[in-house]
Formats: structure tokens, sequence, C-alpha cells
């Protein structure tokens, strides 16, 4: 598996394993979590994508509570935050809403380090851009808990161009990533800026949702009927297709798959097996645009 530099000493697995579903499998037990992380390791997937929200702030001890210092020590860890909903330790909030004030992010690094047993998060992303985003105080606590070594580098998620633009002026640490929605069911980035402005730069971006969330898995139409005449063709399944689609994709992008099932995570470095050339990448885009290209 290849790996993506995210700063001069931290990088990721070119594919990422998701934790956002973990606590909606029916077993959640260590030896359970610890047998997806063994099925990611032996394909070379070391990157975990978590966040403080993730089964209403549950997901996150449910990873601690399976990792060992060894485990710990073979994988990087990301994680989110800023999503405030009435759930766990934000039980009472009356609307659900976004906070990037200080105290709220250095509240939510200490419990994330806490929950997860860790000494510090390889990576922390602000998860959705806050309408109320003081840029200046935003800016500073990053780049405070970077310096105070609790967090090893910043990015974003779902942050158009101006939003990542506004954060960055206010902070001496780059961010290094933007985490956004991107598949054959959620392909806009591709021509609307979003990834023009990332490459651009030389970000590395991550992909959430890469098979739309299950959707392009199940159900059938164009895009169905395409990958399943190329998976076919390359001896593959559906998944390994769709991902390939993102992987081609010259801007390197790490689509953060979100499987909990022991087999499908087995085969998740199939993606990178496929032959995905530009007229097939075309043939995927045009059914899922519904339209020839102009
Ligand atoms: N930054 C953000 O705002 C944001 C938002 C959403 C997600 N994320 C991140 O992205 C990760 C991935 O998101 P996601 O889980 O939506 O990704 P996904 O990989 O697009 O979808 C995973 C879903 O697809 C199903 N699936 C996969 N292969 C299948 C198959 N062959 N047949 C039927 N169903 C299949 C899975 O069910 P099984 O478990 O049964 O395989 C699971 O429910 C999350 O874990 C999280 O880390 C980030």
């Amino acid at each position: 598996m290849n790996r993506v530099r995210i700063t001069d000493d931290l990088d990721f697995s070119r594919i990422v394993y998701g934790m956002w579903r973990l606590g909606d499998d029916s077993d959640t037990s260590p030896e359970t979590v610890r047998d997806k992380i063994a099925g990611c390791l032996d394909q070379g997937i070391t990157t975990m994508d978590q966040a403080d929200i993730y089964g209403g702030y549950m997901a996150e001890e449910i990873l601690g509570n399976a990792l060992t210092p060894e485990l710990r020590n073979r994988i990087e860890v990301v994680t989110k935050c800023d999503i405030v909903i009435d759930a766990g330790r934000h039980a009472g909030a009356r609307v659900k809403h976004y906070d990037t004030s200080r105290a709220h992010i250095e509240g939510s690094v200490d419990a994330s380090l806490r929950l997860m047993g860790l000494d510090a998060i390889d990576l922390l992303l602000i998860h959705r851009p806050d309408p109320l985003m003081d840029h200046h105080e935003t800016g500073r606590a990053l780049d405070d808990l970077v310096r105070a070594g609790k967090v090893r580098a910043v990015g974003v998620s779902n942050f158009r161009p101006w939003d990542w633009e506004l954060l960055q002026s206010a902070m001496e640490t780059s961010l290094v990533t933007n985490q956004i929605e991107l598949s054959l069911a959620a392909h806009e980035p591709f021509t609307n800026g979003d990834l023009a402005f990332h490459q651009r730069h030389g970000h590395p971006i991550m992909a959430w949702s890469p098979l739309g969330g299950g959707s392009l898995m199940t159900g059938d139409g164009p895009v169905a009927t395409i990958l399943d005449r190329v998976a076919g063709e390359q001896g593959v399944d559906r998944a390994a297709v769709a991902t390939a689609w993102l992987l081609a994709h010259p801007a390197g992008i790490l689509p953060v798959m979100g499987t909990n099932n022991i087999n499908r995570i087995k085969s998740l470095s199939d993606a990178l097996k496929v032959d995905m050339d530009r007229q097939t990448w075309f043939q995927l885009y045009e059914a899922a645009l519904g339209r020839e290209v102009a």
C-alpha cells in the first residue's frame, strides 16, 4: 500500500479506514475491533478515521478499549470536533450546532485523548464549517494544540476553499487536508473548484462515503451496470471499482472506507488492483452525471 505524506514526520496509508459506523455493529467488543484493525493492517491500511461525535460520542471509546500500546504504534489516528448534538457528554444541547470556540476544541481534544488512550492525536479536523467561527480564536487554539504536542497536525472537513483560506489566514501551522464527500454519488467537487483548489496547493484530499454510504453497492441503474461489468472483467467487487474511480484522479485522493463487514474490510485494498483507464473513468462519470459530457 503506498503512503501519502501529510507532514515531514507523518504519513497516511492511501486507503483509510473510517469508524463512523463502529458503534452500529452488533459486536463492539475489543476483540472484534482488533480483528477489524488487523484486517486493515494486513493490507497496509494504517490510518483510522474517527470523530468525537461518532456513535453519539461513543466510537472513540470503543476504539480506545481495543487499542493496545503495540497496536497504537502501528496506526495513525484522525479525529474531528465541532459538531454538538444532544447525546453523550453533550446531552441537553437544545439544538444541533457547531462550536469552534477555544474552550470547545480543547475540551473535545482532551476527551478524545482520554477515550482513545492516546498521548497525541495524529490529525485533528474541524468537522464542519461553523458560521460563527472566529478564525483568530480557532486558529490560535489549533496552533496551541500543535505546540503543546496534543495534536500532530491539523486539517478541516467539509470546508469550501474560502472557509479554508479564512482559517488558514489566522494560523501559523499549515492545514494539511480537507475531508470532503466524494464518490460517484457525490462528484461535484471534481468541477466546482474544490478539488482544483487543493490540487493547486498540493493538499492531499480525504474522501468520505466513497461508496455513497452504501448506496452505490445496493442500487442498480447505469452506474451499477458499469461497476458490475468492470468488476466482472477484473475479478474484483463493485466496491473496488467505485473506489478505484477515486484513486485514479491525479489529486491523489485518500478514500475513507466505512464497512463494518470483516470480509469486506479484508478486501479493501483490491481497489488498488483495478485498471481504471480514462475511457472507463468517463463511462462511470457520464453514468453518474446522467448525460454525456459537453
Ligand atoms: N467528515 C465527514 O463529515 C464524514 C461524514 C461521513 C463519513 N465520514 C467518514 O467516512 C467514513 C466512511 O463513510 P461511510 O461509512 O458512509 O462510507 P462508505 O464506504 O461509502 O459506506 C459504507 C456503507 O456501505 C455499506 N457497504 C459497503 N460495501 C457494501 C456492499 N458490497 N454491499 C452492501 N453494502 C455495502 C457498508 O455496510 P457494511 O458495514 O455492511 O459493509 C456501510 O454501511 C466514515 O466511517 C467516517 O470515518 C466522514
